[in-house]
C-alpha cells in the first residue's frame, strides 16, 4: 500500500461501530486467538469477514471462525472468482492477526499467490498487522526489512509482546494482547481531527494520607478519564494523562504522570499547562485532607477525631485564569427528581468553576459512575445541554471529544 493509495481510500469509518473489517488469519500458534479478537470486535459493533491461509487451518478450524464471525469464511483464491477484489472492496480496514513472517514477505513484495496476499494487494485502505512468531524469526533482518517496508507503505504495526513462546523459549514474538489489537484497529479507523491539539486529562481518585497506611479517598477507578485519554490519542491529539492511583494500564503513546494527592495533581496540571489547548478534569479530586499526617501508624485509641483542611480546587483555579485552555469538568452527582437535584448542582458548577463544559454524571444508578463500564451523562454547555442515553465509557469519551472538537474549531475561527 502506497501513500497515494492511502489518499484514495474510498470510505473512512469513524469508529468501530459499523466498521467492516476483513481479518486475515495466518499459520501461527496464536491463530486460535482470532476467535477472541472477532468476538471483541463484534461486541463493539463491527462486522468481521475472515480470510484464512491454508497453514492457519492447522491451528484453528474454519468452522470456529465462521461461528465467531457469523459469516462465511474464505480461503480459496479460485473458489469464488473475484473474491480477492470484492472482499477488500467491501472492507473499511484489513487486519492480519496473527501475521506470520511469510504473509509479511508476500505483502511487502506485492506477491499474490493465495487469497489473503491477493486481497492485501488489491486493498485500498489501512492495514493493521499483529505479528506472531519465534523471536529469532521476528528479529531476523529479512522479516524486519519486510516489516519496515509495510510500515512505510502505511500499515499500522501492533508490536508483539515479550514472553514465553510456543517453542518454550522466552522472547519478543507473542501476538499482542487482544485489547491492544482492538485499540490499534480503533485508532486506524478514527478520524485524526484532533491533530495539533495538546490535551491534558486527569483521571482516577486522589488520596490524602492520615498516617503512612490509612488514607481518605473515593471510589473512582479512572475508567472514564483513561477512556478520554485513549480516544483523544486515537484522534491524533498529543495527550498527557495525570492519574491518581488506578489499576488500569496507561494507554500506549500517551504521556503518563502518576500522582497521589490533590496537591500533587494540581502541581502536575499547572506544570503541564504551557502549550495545553484543552484540559479535561475527569479526576475525582478529594475535597479534604487531614491537617497533618501522622509520621507513624496512629494508635486508634489515641484518635477520636481528625481535623481536615480543604484541598485546592484545580478546575476553579484554571477557570479563573485570564488566558486558559478549553476547560472540561465532570460532576458526579445524584440524578434528578426523587434521587436528587444533581443536574442543577452540575449547572451551577459550570458557572462557578468557569468551565466550558461540565459533564453531569449520574452516580445514583448502578450502571453509571464510579467503577461502571457505562455512564449516563448530560453534557452542559453555556446556554444548552445535551442529554445522552446510557453509553459505554468509550462512547461517552467520543461524545465529549466531539463537543471539544466543535468548540475548538469555533475558538480558532473567532
Ligand atoms: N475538582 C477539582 N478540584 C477539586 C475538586 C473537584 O478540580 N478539589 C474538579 C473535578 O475534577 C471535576 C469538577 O471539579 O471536574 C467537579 O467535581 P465535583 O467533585 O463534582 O465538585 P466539587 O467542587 O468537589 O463539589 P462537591 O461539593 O459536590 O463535592
Amino acid at each position: 500500500m502506497t501513500n497515494s493509495s492511502l489518499k484514495n481510500r474510498k470510505r473512512v469509518a469513524k469508529s468501530l461501530r459499523d466498521s467492516r473489517i476483513l481479518l486475515g488469519v495466518t499459520g501461527s500458534v496464536a491463530a486460535y486467538k482470532a476467535i477472541e479478537l472477532i468476538k471483541g470486535l463484534k461486541e463493539q459493533g463491527a462486522s468481521v469477514r475472515v480470510v484464512m491461509t491454508d497453514a492457519s487451518k492447522n491451528f484453528v478450524t474454519p468452522l470456529s471462525l465462521q461461528l465467531a464471525s457469523g459469516e462465511k469464511v474464505y480461503g480459496d483464491l479460485f473458489g469464488e472468482p473475484m473474491s480477492h477484489i470484492s472482499l477488500p472492496k467491501d472492507a473499511d480496514i484489513m487486519v492480519i492477526a496473527p501475521a506470520t513472517a511469510s504473509i509479511a514477505a508476500k505483502a511487502a513484495n506485492g506477491m499474490a499467490d493465495d487469497l489473503l496476499s491477493a486481497c492485501l494487494l488489491s486493498f485500498r485502505g489501512r492495514v493493521v498487522i499483529a505479528p506472531a512468531m519465534n523471536w529469532r524469526m521476528y528479529e531476523s533482518p529479512a522479516f524486519q526489512r519486510n516489516l519496515k517496508r509495510l510500515i512505510e507503505d502505511g500499515a499500522a504495526l501492533v508490536p508483539p509482546d515479550k514472553g514465553l513462546l510456543a517453542c518454550g523459549e522466552e522472547g519478543v514474538g507473542r501476538m499482542a494482547a487482544i485489547g491492544k489489537i482492538i485499540e490499534a484497529i480503533k485508532s486506524a479507523v478514527s478520524p485524526k481531527d484532533l491533530l495539533g491539539e495538546k490535551i491534558l486529562v486527569t483521571a482516577g481518585p486522589t488520596r490524602e494520607y492520615i498516617d503512612p497506611v490509612r488514607f481518605i479517598s473515593n471510589a473512582s477507578t479512572g475508567k472514564m478519564g483513561y477512556a478520554i485519554a485513549r480516544a483523544a490519542k486515537r484522534r491524533g491529539a498529543e495527550v498527557t494523562l495525570i492519574s491518581g492511583p488506578s489499576a488500569i494500564e496507561p494507554p500506549a503513546g500517551v504521556g503518563f504522570i502518576p500522582v497521589v494527592t490533590a496537591i500533587q495533581m494540581r502541581d502536575a496540571v499547572l506544570g503541564h499547562l504551557p502549550g495545553a489547548t484543552v484540559i479535561v478534569m475527569a479526576a475525582a479530586v478529594g475535597d479534604f485532607a487531614p491537617e497533618a499526617m501522622g509520621k507513624r501508624k496512629l494508635d486508634k485509641a489515641a484518635v477520636s477525631s481528625i481535623k481536615l483542611k480543604k484541598t485546592p480546587d484545580i478546575l476553579s483555579e484554571l477557570g479563573a485564569m485570564k488566558k486558559r485552555p478549553l476547560l472540561i469538568g465532570f460532576a458526579a452527582e445524584f440524578g434528578e427528581g426523587r434521587r436528587g437535584d444533581g443536574l442543577k448542582r452540575a449547572r451551577r458548577k459550570l458557572i462557578e468553576k468557569g468551565a466550558d463544559i461540565i459533564v453531569f454524571n449520574d452516580v445514583s444508578r448502578k450502571d453509571s459512575g464510579f467503577g461502571a463500564d457505562t455512564n449516563k451523562v448530560v453534557m452542559l454547555l453555556k446556554g444548552r445541554g445535551n442529554d445522552l442515553p446510557l453509553m459505554s465509557k468509550d462512547e461517552v469519551a467520543e461524545a465529549v471529544l466531539e463537543e471539544i472538537h466543535a468548540l475548538r474549531a469555533k475558538r480558532k475561527r473567532f
